[in-house]
Formats: C-alpha cells, sequence, structure tokens
C-alpha cells in the first residue's frame, strides 16, 4: 500500500481517493503524508463508484496525477468494477492505482485490460500464504512517471527504482535487493499462486452465479443496515474473495 503511495505520487500532485470503506480513508491519510494533494471522493459505504462519477470527480479537480481505487473493500464487501476506469485515467493523463490485497487471487483481473498503471496485494489474503510479502506492479506509464520524478521517492525501501532494472510486471517487494526475506516464505508463494490460478479459472468462476446471487439474498437483510447503505450492490459488484459472519 505504502509503496504504491511512495511511488506514483509526487509532493504536489493532485490525488482523487475513492473512500467508500476504510482502506480508501487509510491511502488518503498515507497519500497525504507523502505530499500528495488529496481529494477524497466518498461514496456511501457499501457502494462502488460508477464511471460517471469518477469523470465528474476529474472535472473537479482539474490536473488530478492519481486516481486510487480499492477492488475488494473487505470492510463492506464491495467489487469495485473496473470496466472503463482505466481510460477514464488516460484521457485525464491519471495513473490509476487499485488496491487488490483482497481481490488478486480470488476474482479474475486483468491490470492491462483494465488499465490498471500500480497494485499491490498481499500475500496472506485470497492467495493462502504465510503474511509477510506483498505482490506489486508497475505499468510502463507508472514507471515512466517515476523515472522522470524531480524528487526521490521519499521512502529508502520502498523506492522501486532500486528494485533493479530488470523486475517483471510483478515484483515481490520482499525480494528486493538488500532488502533481506523471511526464507519460510519462499516455498509458500508458488504454491499459493498455482492453487490461486486453478481456482480461479475453474472453480470460482463456476460458482459466480449461486455466490452472487446468496450474497444478494442476504446482504441487505442485515449488513446494510450497519452499514447504512439503502440500496443492496448488483451481484456483479459484490466480491466473492471475501466472508464474514454478521
Ligand atoms: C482491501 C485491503 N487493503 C489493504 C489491506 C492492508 O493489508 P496489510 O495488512 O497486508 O497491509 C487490507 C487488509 O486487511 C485490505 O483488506
Amino acid at each position: 500500500m505504502e509503496a504504491s503511495i511512495a511511488n506514483a505520487v509526487e509532493p504536489g500532485d493532485i490525488v482523487l481517493v475513492g473512500a467508500n470503506g476504510l482502506w480508501g480513508e487509510r491511502v488518503g491519510d498515507l497519500a497525504e503524508r507523502y505530499g500528495g494533494d488529496v481529494r477524497l471522493i466518498h461514496a456511501p459505504a457499501g457502494t462502488v463508484f460508477s464511471v460517471a462519477q469518477l469523470e465528474a470527480a476529474f472535472d473537479a479537480n482539474p490536473g488530478a496525477k492519481v486516481l486510487f481505487l480499492t477492488h475488494g473493500e473487505s470492510s463492506t464487501g464491495t467489487l469495485q468494477p473496473l470496466d472503463g476506469v482505466g481510460a477514464l485515467c488516460r484521457r485525464h493523463g491519471a495513473l490509476f492505482i487499485l488496491d487488490t490485497v483482497c481481490s488478486l487471487g480470488g476474482v479474475p483481473l486483468q491490470l492491462d485490460v483494465s488499465g490498471v498503471d500500480v497494485t499491490y496485494s498481499g500475500s496472506q489474503k485470497c492467495l493462502g500464504a504465510p503474511p509477510g510479502s506483498a505482490p506489486f506492479s508497475m505499468s510502463q506509464r507508472a514507471r515512466d512517471k517515476l523515472a522522470a520524478r524531480k524528487t526521490k521517492v521519499a521512502s529508502y525501501y520502498f523506492d522501486a527504482n532500486l528494485f533493479g532494472a530488470n523486475w517483471g510486471e510483478w515484483w515481490l517487494i520482499c525480494f528486493a535487493f538488500a532488502r533481506p526475506r523471511a526464507a519460510v516464505l519462499t516455498p509458500a508463494r508458488p504454491q499459493a499462486l498455482t492453487a490461486s490460478l486453478v481456482g480461479i479459472t475453474t472453480r470460482v468462476l463456476s460458482i459466480q452465479c449461486t455466490s452472487c446471487a446468496r450474497r444478494w439474498r442476504f446482504w441487505p437483510k442485515k449488513a446494510s443496515r450497519q452499514l447504512g447503505s439503502a440500496t443492496p450492490m448488483p451481484p456483479r459488484c459484490c466480491t466473492r474473495a471475501w466472508n464474514a459472519w454478521v
């Protein structure tokens, strides 16, 4: 989470942050600490953002350099639809940062197709590996911005320039040079990735409809009252990578 902001936000950048749950609020705070001029885009907890809402936020904040959204919002169970968001960011010359901590490995995710420029996740959520490492990805646009920065990345440990020139599309942050890693994590990661890939391509897709339908039926009765969300989300906006007792 911190690495994405540290690398993609330069002091003074206008940063639009979708706040429809816990994680947007937190990233807003984080981006401010890195010198971002944060503009929170509020939506009720338990709802997701439409492209029209995001377009209006860009119009109201000309020159915005970054848009942040949470894909799987674990505090409410929503799944942010990504259609059109990457294209919107490109039209406005902004980078698109997406929190995939609670979605990577649990729901289909195509970063390039969706135009996601920076994403981070966690080994301990849908991937089911031990905690302690964070898959992290930057698009070429994000890396171009990084290379053209006028200021150094404020965090030494999270400076992607120091990750090395040969990193691929994905990087496990704790693998970076000079960053010691917990050896116990190493065998768990490939196992977890393989299991997630198999799960996504077979099991998850086949249970998609029933899972969403179940959430659709039960969600409004209990949780949405507490969340203050009057309108239940349609199934495509509920994450399947989320379980809770309510
Ligand atoms: C959506 C989301 N983003 C970010 C985080 C933070 O992840 P971590 O605790 O690995 O820093 C969490 C943790 O629950 C999360 O659910």
